[in-house]
């Protein structure tokens, strides 16, 4: 397509057309009325035919008719683009973000968005508002569930991974679909875990802990990239020239489209940077915002702008450009619909390929977090009791679930009996799993139904909408009386495995003193309920890893594994005595009940060696370290090999430790496997006070195992 030509013969009106994004129902109906908000955004029947994409829309036919009305009517013929967010699966759901990260494998997530990717694009999506790769430290906020946690490798890797296999190499080929990532930048920092919240960080923080995901995904391809909602440092994303302009475009030469998020455009007008639209519409478009989404600043306003010279045609077309590019990349004039039909829609989604991978994902991204020895369970236990209000849910899909129905997901109950056809299972709720539910009216049934069983397996967590956009808690334990009821089960029958559904991680502290197990299963998907059941009766043996550190208590939040030293850290060892004036709380300790990098498996992995191949390397050299694991048990088992670094002295205070490399790797019963792991001069650079990325000579530390135990630490000098 000659996309100048194209450009040449619109109008400017047409052109701002193609910047702006608004619902499917509009476009739906002819007739529908452009009332109540819609109209107070200032569209018209006339204006809303030029808009250029879509969001929201509910099938492949729903996208062909919009299509088809909007090429009828349309003399440049230009398709619009259909966004949605595709962010754990379309029909096929697997595990929550957060929980993917706990796999530690960029290849399952790989398989994941392709899985994803295609059933989206055959019912009419053309991009995915994903991956979003905001780097979380506060389990209040409700989003840390899309992100893949507190580790910004981890978080720039599986980014990455993402986008690549979501849009392939080839964004005609309808299988894929193009990618967005989100929400630039640090959104996730939000003050108090509250969401879109005020942001304030120092510059070194965002570079080294905020923003490598984002560059990740950029380096990978991304084709479009959103602002997030927050202001940072003062300016709303949307129009922060520094964050924009200056590290988006200048340093890193993003060339895609930037699409802002819902309304974010007007709510500079609410966050007080703007006095009008006009001026929000002059603000974001200045700070190279391509498309307005869901508000009606560019509409009304972006042709005044020109007109008055604030702006240049130039300008405007360079936006316009952009997007006209990834249509034709889509192939997009070519075949308007990108291959989608309800009938390919229906035979590439959920099929049995998509389960089992579905499953797969949901047992690897399980962390088992304690184990005194119940589990796996015997499968040959006669009477099952599966208590506690997730026994029988089915709504474990998490939230950002498109169009993963509860219909279709399996529940614990569905897996354990599907697994297990002989075994005399018996459900009961016990309590609810709101935060305001305090019924004990269900105790005695359950502790009966537990009396009476060989195995019990206790199902709690939290309602899948305390978390995701908007839903952010101040207290994170679990809600409700299932901690009391979980005690009570366990004294009635120890033979306890408690399964944990939640979209965040929990202050669990009270839970973990008397369970006997707790196995993490996050909100699993569609087949969460049969993953769980393998997880529990040995079928599949858990590797997942923490993500994302689970605190104590609320009180903790923000912890991290990767914190900065303070000049006071608390002593290790304080004999029961209280500490004054060190880095500690008076009732609680500093470390998180279970710390990122964590988790147990049914094998016994021994760390036998690290060993470093020098001592010490100039800059241009490399060092190699071996890593040797033996799998010390008779059950074959994944492990993921961690590397953390630390440098001794620097001249700005540097993390504790942070993580430089893991690798995943499947150990057979008794085996033993060497990991090797390249140490290079830029993985011990960090961002100093003259705005550089730096190494400095000295001395650092590496270790492996987690974040907190450390094993075979050793040292190394940088000449
Ligand atoms: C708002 C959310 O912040 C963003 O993540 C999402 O992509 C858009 N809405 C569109 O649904």
């Amino acid at each position: 397509m000659d996309l100048l030509r194209l450009l040449s013969q619109m109008t400017i009106d047409e052109k701002i057309g193609q910047l702006v994004q608004f619902n499917a129902n509009l476009f739906v109906d002819s007739d529908v009325d452009i009332t109540g908000p819609m109209m107070q955004v200032g569209l018209t029947k006339e204006n809303l035919k030029n808009v250029g994409s879509v969001l929201n829309f509910r099938d492949a036919n729903e996208m062909r008719a919009v299509q088809d009305k909007h090429l009828s009517e349309d003399r440049n013929k230009i398709p619009m683009l259909f966004m949605m967010d595709v962010i754990h699966g379309y029909r096929t759901i697997y595990p929550i973000p957060l929980a993917l990260g706990c796999s530690f494998d960029e290849a399952l997530a790989k398989e994941c968005s392709k899985m994803a990717a295609r059933e989206a694009a055959a019912d009419g999506v053309h991009v995915t508002f994903a991956p979003m790769v905001d780097y979380v430290r506060d389990a209040r906020w409700g989003r840390v569930m899309e992100s893949c946690g507190e580790e910004p490798m981890l978080n720039s890797r599986m980014g990455a991974a993402q986008v690549r296999a979501f849009r392939g190499d080839d964004l005609r080929n309808p299988d894929q679909l193009a990618t967005c990532v989100k929400h630039f930048a640090a959104y996730g920092g939000a003050e108090a875990g509250r969401d879109y919240n005020t942001v304030e960080l120092s510059e070194h923080v965002l570079r080294e802990y905020y923003l490598p995901a984002y560059k990740a995904c950029i380096d990978a391809g991304v084709d479009m990239l959103m602002p997030s909602f927050n202001s940072l440092n003062g300016v709303p994303a949307v129009a922060n020239e520094w964050l924009m302009k200056q590290v988006l475009k200048d340093e890193w030469k993003f060339g895609g489209v930037v699409i802002s998020d819902y309304a974010a455009v007007h709510e500079l007008l609410t966050h007080g940077v703007a006095a009008n639209n006009r001026e929000a519409a002059q603000l974001a478009f200045a700070c190279g915002c391509d498309i307005e989404m869901c508000s009606g600043a560019y509409i009304n306003h972006l042709k005044g702008l020109i007109e008055e010279g604030i702006f240049t045609e130039q300008q405007l077309d360079e936006a316009v450009l952009r997007v006209l590019e990834l249509k034709d990349k889509l192939g997009l004039f070519e075949d308007p619909y990108h291959g989608a039909s309800m009938e390919k829609a229906d035979a590439v989604s959920l099929t049995p390929e998509n389960r089992a991978l579905a499953k797969k994902t949901a047992a690897e991204c399980a962390v088992l977090l304690k184990n005194d020895g119940v589990l796996p369970f015997s499968i040959d236990v006669k009477t099952i009791a599966l208590i506690g209000p997730f026994a029988q849910e089915n709504r474990i899909n998490g939230v950002w679930s498109c169009k993963g129905s509860e219909k279709e997901t399996v529940s614990v109950a569905e897996g354990v009996q599907a697994l297990l056809p002989d075994a005399q299972i018996v459900s009961v709720r016990g309590c609810g799993n709101e935060w305001n539910d305090f019924d004990r009216s269900g105790f005695a049934e359950a502790i009966d139904a537990a009396k009476n069983a060989d195995a019990v397996v206790l199902c709690l967590g939290e309602p899948q909408d305390y978390s995701g956009e908007g839903n952010c808690r101040t207290n994170i334990d679990l809600p409700g009386v299932q901690t009391e009821l979980a005690k009570q089960i366990v004294q009635a029958n120890p033979n306890t495995a408690v399964l944990l559904f939640n979209g965040r991680p929990l202050a669990i502290s009270e839970l973990d003193a008397f369970a006997p197990a707790i196995l993490e299963m996050w909100f699993p998907g569609t087949e969460g309920g049969s993953a769980a059941a393998e997880l529990l009766f040995g079928m599949c043996n858990p590797g997942g890893k923490l993500s994302m550190s689970f605190p104590r208590t609320t009180g903790q939040c923000p912890i991290y594994y990767n914190h900065p030293s303070t000049g006071r850290p608390k002593p290790a060892k304080l004999d029961g005595k209280r500490l004054h004036y060190t880095s500690n709380y008076i009732d609680c300790g500093n470390l998180p009940l279970y710390s990122f990098g964590y988790g147990l498996s049914y094998s016994n992995f021994v760390y036998e060696s690290m060993l470093l191949d020098k001592a010490s390397m100039t800059k241009d050299e490399s060092i190699q370290i071996s890593i040797t694991v033996h799998n010390d048990s008779d059950v074959p088992g994944q492990e993921t090999v961690q590397l953390y670094m630390r440098d001794l002295v620097a001249s700005m205070v540097r993390p504790v430790q942070q993580l430089i490399g893991y690798e995943k790797v499947h150990l057979d019963a008794g085996e033993c496997k060497t990991v090797k792991f390249t140490v290079t001069e830029p993985m011990l650079r960090f961002w100093n006070h003259k705005n550089q990325f730096v190494s400095e000579r000295g001395e650092f530390e590496l270790s492996t195992g987690y974040a907190d135990h450390l094993l075979h630490t050793k040292r190394f000098a940088l000449d």
